[in-house]
């Protein structure tokens, strides 16, 4: 197996993930034996509760992790990332966007983080923000917002799908960790065919769950071996290598320029 995990708080002593350096290695020593081999590092954009997250020192930080995983032998690489929050999406500079989406240039994507009490109107202020400068979008863990299922949430959820927004669902949802409601959404966002990729949402020492337990989750929840393949490695594999096509509202803007 080759699992690639695009949603993983594994830098060190930035946010509620990896407390120390220690605690990240002893985390890819776990990725690299479960057959995780890339590993996008998402520390949390979300000034309101982690306002220490340098966006310009998180290429270094990730230069970093990666000298000390690679110089232990683990065969885990990196990729740098972050897990925006909304009211973040709304306010960040272009510079620092660009600083934290990921994929080829022209095809870039960010990692936007699904608020917990609900799609609200800023949430698809938000999305609309970050289509509009050009960026393809992987929503986070849309199962574990509120009303998914039981409100409007899916029905807030399919413009956005229809926009080209992809989903992430999380290792842990699926396991039922976050409560059953959750994982009858995660199960739900699979059976659709709506989830585009599982991820791991890590955060070594509290949440330690690999897509190894992933992949055999969603056999579970009622995949096929195909599409577990598929959610673990094959598209979000897709996403680092080849990114997103660019969002037709950009397009729609350069063909009205070169009218
Ligand atoms: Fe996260």
């Amino acid at each position: 197996m080759s699992y690639v995990d695009l949603h993983c708080h594994l830098l060190p002593g930035l946010d509620d993930g990896a407390a120390t350096a220690d605690d990240m290695l002893r985390h890819a020593r776990r990725l690299h034996a479960e057959g995780v081999r890339d590993v996008a590092c998402t520390p949390h954009v979300k000034r309101d509760e982690f306002p220490g997250v340098p966006i310009r020192e998180l290429q270094e930080r990730v230069r970093r992790a990666q000298r000390a995983i690679s110089d232990a032998g683990l065969g885990v690489r990196l990729h740098l990332g972050a897990e925006l929050a909304h009211p973040d999406a709304l306010l960040l500079p272009e510079t620092d966007l660009e600083r934290i989406s990921q994929g080829p240039s022209g095809r870039r994507w960010l990692l936007l983080e699904c608020p917990f009490d609900g799609l609200d109107d800023d949430f698809a202020l938000a999305f609309r923000r970050l289509q509009g400068l050009g960026y393809g979008l992987l929503l986070a863990h849309p199962e574990r917002s509120a009303g998914l299922l039981s409100g409007d949430g899916l029905g807030r959820l399919r413009p956005l799908l229809a926009q080209g927004a992809l989903l992430q669902v999380n290792v842990c949802s699926l396991l039922g960790n976050h409560g059953l409601d959750v994982q009858d959404a995660a199960v739900r966002l699979v059976r659709e065919g709506l989830a585009y990729c599982l991820a791991s949402d890590g955060h070594p020492g509290s949440r330690e769950q690999t897509l190894q337990l992933g992949f055999h989750l969603l056999l579970r929840a009622g995949a096929s071996s195909t599409q577990a393949y598929r959610l673990t490695q094959a598209n979000p594999r897709l996403l680092l290598r080849d990114g997103v096509r660019r969002p037709l509202v950009e397009l729609e803007r350069a063909l009205a320029a070169a009218a």
